[in-house]
Protein backbone atom coordinates (compact mmCIF):
# COMPACT_ATOMS: atom_id res chain seq x y z
CA UNK A 1 0.00 0.00 0.00
CA UNK A 2 2.92 2.44 -0.07
CA UNK A 3 1.98 4.21 -3.61
CA UNK A 4 -1.73 4.67 -1.97
CA UNK A 5 -1.18 8.44 -0.25
CA UNK A 6 -4.40 8.24 1.85
CA UNK A 7 -7.11 5.67 2.75
CA UNK A 8 -10.43 6.97 4.14
CA UNK A 9 -13.33 4.27 5.33
CA UNK A 10 -17.27 4.96 4.77
CA UNK A 11 -18.94 3.54 7.49
CA UNK A 12 -21.96 3.66 9.24
CA UNK A 13 -22.88 1.45 11.84
CA UNK A 14 -26.48 0.74 10.55
CA UNK A 15 -27.09 -0.89 8.10
CA UNK A 16 -28.61 0.45 4.57
CA UNK A 17 -28.42 3.61 5.86
CA UNK A 18 -26.12 4.54 1.88
CA UNK A 19 -22.78 3.84 2.77
CA UNK A 20 -22.02 1.51 -0.32
CA UNK A 21 -24.26 4.45 -2.66
CA UNK A 22 -22.10 6.85 -0.88
CA UNK A 23 -18.41 5.31 -1.42
CA UNK A 24 -19.35 4.45 -4.93
CA UNK A 25 -20.46 8.05 -6.15
CA UNK A 26 -17.79 9.75 -3.64
CA UNK A 27 -15.14 8.00 -5.50
CA UNK A 28 -16.50 8.69 -8.70
CA UNK A 29 -17.00 12.32 -8.13
CA UNK A 30 -12.94 12.50 -6.57
CA UNK A 31 -12.07 10.67 -10.08
CA UNK A 32 -13.96 13.65 -11.84
CA UNK A 33 -12.50 16.71 -9.19
CA UNK A 34 -9.23 15.56 -9.88
CA UNK A 35 -9.92 15.08 -14.19
CA UNK A 36 -11.00 18.84 -13.66
CA UNK A 37 -8.13 20.35 -11.99
CA UNK A 38 -5.73 18.67 -14.38
CA UNK A 39 -4.42 15.92 -12.15
CA UNK A 40 -3.49 12.45 -12.83
CA UNK A 41 -6.73 9.95 -11.94
CA UNK A 42 -5.98 7.80 -9.03
CA UNK A 43 -9.03 7.42 -7.25
CA UNK A 44 -9.24 3.49 -5.57
CA UNK A 45 -12.40 2.11 -4.01
CA UNK A 46 -11.79 -1.41 -1.94
CA UNK A 47 -15.49 -2.85 -0.86
CA UNK A 48 -14.38 -4.89 2.20
CA UNK A 49 -18.55 -6.38 2.66
CA UNK A 50 -17.49 -9.81 1.81
CA UNK A 51 -20.99 -10.97 3.03
CA UNK A 52 -22.97 -8.76 1.00
CA UNK A 53 -20.80 -7.21 -1.55
CA UNK A 54 -22.63 -4.03 -3.74
CA UNK A 55 -20.01 -2.13 -5.29
CA UNK A 56 -19.02 -3.95 -8.39
CA UNK A 57 -23.28 -3.94 -9.03
CA UNK A 58 -23.21 0.25 -8.39
CA UNK A 59 -20.16 1.21 -10.13
CA UNK A 60 -20.90 -0.89 -13.75
CA UNK A 61 -18.27 -3.83 -13.31
CA UNK A 62 -18.49 -7.62 -13.90
CA UNK A 63 -15.25 -8.24 -15.06
CA UNK A 64 -13.03 -10.16 -13.16
CA UNK A 65 -9.60 -9.12 -12.09
CA UNK A 66 -6.73 -10.41 -13.45
CA UNK A 67 -3.80 -11.75 -12.03
CA UNK A 68 0.11 -11.32 -12.31
CA UNK A 69 1.15 -14.08 -10.38
CA UNK A 70 -0.33 -13.83 -6.66
CA UNK A 71 -1.45 -10.28 -7.08
CA UNK A 72 -4.36 -9.00 -7.88
CA UNK A 73 -5.14 -6.17 -10.64
CA UNK A 74 -8.02 -4.08 -9.65
CA UNK A 75 -10.72 -3.23 -12.55
CA UNK A 76 -11.33 0.25 -13.28
CA UNK A 77 -14.55 1.98 -14.55
CA UNK A 78 -15.60 6.14 -14.69
CA UNK A 79 -12.12 6.45 -13.46
CA UNK A 80 -12.00 4.73 -10.23
CA UNK A 81 -9.82 1.56 -9.68
CA UNK A 82 -11.88 -1.30 -7.78
CA UNK A 83 -11.62 -4.59 -6.46
CA UNK A 84 -14.52 -6.43 -4.56
CA UNK A 85 -15.54 -9.94 -3.12
CA UNK A 86 -17.91 -9.42 -5.37
CA UNK A 87 -15.86 -9.55 -8.80
CA UNK A 88 -14.07 -12.86 -7.46
CA UNK A 89 -17.04 -15.10 -6.18
CA UNK A 90 -19.79 -16.51 -9.10
CA UNK A 91 -22.68 -13.93 -9.27
CA UNK A 92 -25.17 -16.07 -7.03
CA UNK A 93 -23.01 -18.31 -4.66
CA UNK A 94 -23.93 -17.77 -1.22
CA UNK A 95 -20.25 -16.78 1.30
CA UNK A 96 -20.45 -18.30 4.26
CA UNK A 97 -17.21 -17.85 5.71
CA UNK A 98 -16.17 -17.47 9.35
CA UNK A 99 -14.30 -14.60 10.86
CA UNK A 100 -10.40 -15.58 10.61
CA UNK A 101 -11.11 -16.33 6.60
CA UNK A 102 -12.60 -12.72 5.90
CA UNK A 103 -9.98 -11.25 7.56
CA UNK A 104 -7.27 -13.29 5.29
CA UNK A 105 -9.16 -12.04 2.60
CA UNK A 106 -9.32 -8.56 3.87
CA UNK A 107 -5.45 -8.73 4.22
CA UNK A 108 -5.26 -10.22 0.90
CA UNK A 109 -7.21 -6.98 -0.41
CA UNK A 110 -4.41 -5.12 1.33
CA UNK A 111 -1.35 -6.48 0.89
CA UNK A 112 -1.78 -8.48 -2.83
CA UNK A 113 -3.73 -5.92 -5.03
CA UNK A 114 -1.30 -3.52 -7.44
CA UNK A 115 -3.28 -0.41 -6.67
CA UNK A 116 -0.61 1.18 -8.41
CA UNK A 117 -0.44 5.02 -7.39
CA UNK A 118 -3.37 6.08 -5.59
CA UNK A 119 -4.06 9.80 -4.46
CA UNK A 120 -7.20 8.33 -2.18
CA UNK A 121 -8.47 4.47 -1.98
CA UNK A 122 -11.76 4.64 -0.27
CA UNK A 123 -13.04 1.36 1.69
CA UNK A 124 -16.79 0.62 1.85
CA UNK A 125 -17.34 -1.12 5.18
CA UNK A 126 -20.04 -3.89 5.76
CA UNK A 127 -22.33 -2.24 8.26
CA UNK A 128 -22.24 -2.80 11.98
CA UNK A 129 -19.58 -1.83 14.94
CA UNK A 130 -17.83 -5.19 15.59
CA UNK A 131 -14.89 -6.70 15.47
CA UNK A 132 -14.76 -7.36 11.91
CA UNK A 133 -15.00 -3.15 11.25
CA UNK A 134 -12.31 -3.01 14.31
CA UNK A 135 -9.94 -5.31 12.32
CA UNK A 136 -10.15 -3.54 9.14
CA UNK A 137 -9.80 -0.13 11.04
CA UNK A 138 -6.68 -1.31 12.41
CA UNK A 139 -5.07 -3.24 9.33
CA UNK A 140 -5.66 -0.81 6.69
CA UNK A 141 -3.74 2.48 7.89
CA UNK A 142 -6.45 4.76 7.57
CA UNK A 143 -6.17 8.47 7.31
CA UNK A 144 -9.59 9.01 8.26
CA UNK A 145 -13.15 7.79 8.18
CA UNK A 146 -16.30 9.33 6.85
CA UNK A 147 -20.10 8.20 8.71
CA UNK A 148 -22.55 8.08 6.90
CA UNK A 149 -26.20 8.69 8.87
CA UNK A 150 -29.82 8.89 7.97
CA UNK A 151 -31.51 11.66 10.06
CA UNK A 152 -33.30 9.72 12.10
CA UNK A 153 -32.79 9.00 15.82
CA UNK A 154 -32.52 5.31 15.27
CA UNK A 155 -29.54 5.88 12.56
CA UNK A 156 -27.81 8.60 14.95
CA UNK A 157 -27.09 6.10 17.98
CA UNK A 158 -25.38 3.63 15.97
CA UNK A 159 -23.46 6.46 13.68
CA UNK A 160 -21.80 7.50 17.21
CA UNK A 161 -21.02 4.08 17.89
CA UNK A 162 -19.37 3.47 15.15
CA UNK A 163 -17.89 7.01 15.53
CA UNK A 164 -16.20 5.79 18.43
CA UNK A 165 -14.53 2.71 17.26
CA UNK A 166 -12.42 4.80 14.74
CA UNK A 167 -11.61 7.26 17.81
CA UNK A 168 -10.45 4.11 20.25
CA UNK A 169 -8.09 3.44 17.24
CA UNK A 170 -7.03 7.23 16.87
CA UNK A 171 -8.62 7.47 13.27
CA UNK A 172 -9.90 11.12 12.56
CA UNK A 173 -13.15 11.72 11.97
CA UNK A 174 -13.33 13.57 8.63
CA UNK A 175 -16.87 14.24 8.49
CA UNK A 176 -20.71 13.13 8.75
CA UNK A 177 -22.78 12.56 5.86
CA UNK A 178 -26.31 12.70 5.98
CA UNK A 179 -28.29 10.25 3.32
CA UNK A 180 -32.01 10.56 2.48
CA UNK A 181 -32.10 14.06 3.91
CA UNK A 182 -35.33 14.89 2.35
CA UNK A 183 -37.59 14.14 -0.61
CA UNK A 184 -38.24 17.43 -2.84
CA UNK A 185 -41.60 16.59 -4.39
CA UNK A 186 -43.14 17.83 -8.18
CA UNK A 187 -44.37 20.87 -6.15
CA UNK A 188 -40.36 21.80 -4.93
CA UNK A 189 -41.75 20.99 -1.52
CA UNK A 190 -39.35 19.98 0.45
CA UNK A 191 -40.29 16.39 2.45
CA UNK A 192 -38.52 14.86 5.58
CA UNK A 193 -39.10 11.48 5.41
CA UNK A 194 -36.88 9.88 8.10
CA UNK A 195 -37.03 13.09 9.95
CA UNK A 196 -34.64 15.85 10.45
CA UNK A 197 -31.19 16.95 11.66
CA UNK A 198 -29.85 13.45 12.24
CA UNK A 199 -26.52 14.49 10.60
CA UNK A 200 -25.66 17.55 12.65
CA UNK A 201 -26.59 15.84 15.96
CA UNK A 202 -24.15 13.04 14.97
CA UNK A 203 -21.15 15.81 13.62
CA UNK A 204 -21.98 18.48 16.53
CA UNK A 205 -21.53 15.51 19.10
CA UNK A 206 -18.26 14.42 17.38
CA UNK A 207 -16.93 18.20 16.94
CA UNK A 208 -16.65 17.62 13.22
CA UNK A 209 -18.19 18.96 10.23
CA UNK A 210 -21.77 18.28 8.05
CA UNK A 211 -20.06 17.09 4.76
CA UNK A 212 -23.53 17.58 3.53
CA UNK A 213 -27.44 16.51 2.82
CA UNK A 214 -27.99 14.18 -0.04
CA UNK A 215 -31.58 14.50 -1.16
CA UNK A 216 -33.71 10.70 -1.47
CA UNK A 217 -34.00 10.96 -5.22
CA UNK A 218 -35.12 7.69 -7.35
CA UNK A 219 -32.13 8.78 -9.82
CA UNK A 220 -29.82 7.86 -7.02
CA UNK A 221 -31.14 4.36 -6.80
CA UNK A 222 -31.60 3.70 -10.25
CA UNK A 223 -28.17 4.72 -10.59
CA UNK A 224 -26.63 2.18 -8.21
CA UNK A 225 -29.25 -0.65 -9.53
CA UNK A 226 -28.07 0.24 -13.25
CA UNK A 227 -24.16 0.75 -12.63
CA UNK A 228 -24.36 4.44 -14.11
CA UNK A 229 -23.59 6.26 -10.35
CA UNK A 230 -26.13 9.49 -10.39
CA UNK A 231 -22.68 11.67 -10.62
CA UNK A 232 -22.33 9.95 -13.80
CA UNK A 233 -26.05 9.73 -15.08
CA UNK A 234 -27.37 12.91 -13.68
CA UNK A 235 -24.42 15.34 -12.83
CA UNK A 236 -26.44 18.46 -12.42
CA UNK A 237 -28.52 16.86 -9.74
CA UNK A 238 -28.88 18.42 -6.32
CA UNK A 239 -27.90 14.60 -5.06
CA UNK A 240 -24.38 14.81 -7.47
CA UNK A 241 -24.16 17.98 -6.09
CA UNK A 242 -23.64 17.24 -2.69
CA UNK A 243 -21.45 14.19 -3.70
CA UNK A 244 -19.05 16.32 -5.42
CA UNK A 245 -19.15 19.17 -2.91
CA UNK A 246 -18.40 16.45 -0.43
CA UNK A 247 -15.44 15.17 -2.62
CA UNK A 248 -14.06 18.71 -2.83
CA UNK A 249 -13.77 18.86 1.43
CA UNK A 250 -12.63 15.34 1.60
CA UNK A 251 -9.21 16.38 -0.97
CA UNK A 252 -9.12 19.87 0.91
CA UNK A 253 -9.06 17.77 4.48
CA UNK A 254 -6.96 14.99 3.36
CA UNK A 255 -3.92 17.91 2.56
CA UNK A 256 -4.81 18.61 5.99
CA UNK A 257 -3.95 15.89 8.02
CA UNK A 258 -1.10 14.55 5.24
N1 LIG B 1 -30.02 9.18 -1.54
C1 LIG B 1 -30.66 8.09 -1.96
N2 LIG B 1 -31.80 8.18 -2.69
C2 LIG B 1 -32.45 7.06 -3.12
N3 LIG B 1 -32.07 5.82 -2.86
C3 LIG B 1 -30.93 5.65 -2.13
C4 LIG B 1 -30.17 6.78 -1.65
N4 LIG B 1 -29.11 6.30 -0.96
C5 LIG B 1 -29.20 4.95 -1.02
N5 LIG B 1 -30.28 4.56 -1.71
C6 LIG B 1 -30.73 3.18 -1.94
O1 LIG B 1 -30.89 2.57 -0.68
C7 LIG B 1 -30.45 1.21 -0.71
C8 LIG B 1 -29.39 0.98 0.36
O2 LIG B 1 -28.22 1.69 0.00
P1 LIG B 1 -26.77 1.06 0.17
O3 LIG B 1 -26.72 -0.34 -0.32
O4 LIG B 1 -25.82 2.03 -0.41
O5 LIG B 1 -26.67 1.08 1.76
P2 LIG B 1 -25.52 0.45 2.68
O6 LIG B 1 -25.43 1.31 3.87
O7 LIG B 1 -24.29 0.23 1.89
O8 LIG B 1 -26.17 -0.94 3.02
P3 LIG B 1 -25.43 -2.16 3.79
O9 LIG B 1 -25.45 -1.76 5.22
O10 LIG B 1 -26.27 -3.34 3.48
O11 LIG B 1 -24.03 -2.25 3.24
C9 LIG B 1 -29.97 0.95 -2.13
O12 LIG B 1 -31.00 0.35 -2.85
C10 LIG B 1 -29.69 2.35 -2.67
O13 LIG B 1 -29.87 2.42 -4.08
MG1 LIG C 1 -23.13 -1.52 1.63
Amino acid sequence: MGQVKHIVAIASGKGGVGKSTFAVNLACALARSLTEQGRPNRIGLMDCDIYGPSVPLMIGINARPEMEGEVLLPVENFGVKVISMGLLIEADAPVVWRGPMIMKTISQFATNVRWGELDVLLIDLPPGTGDAQLSIAQAMALSGAVIVTTPQTAAVAVALRGAAMFEKVGVPILGVAENMSHFEGPDGQRQYLFGQGGGLKVATALHTELLGEVPLDPAVRQGGDHGIPVVISHPDSNAARVFKSVALTVLRKLVSVS
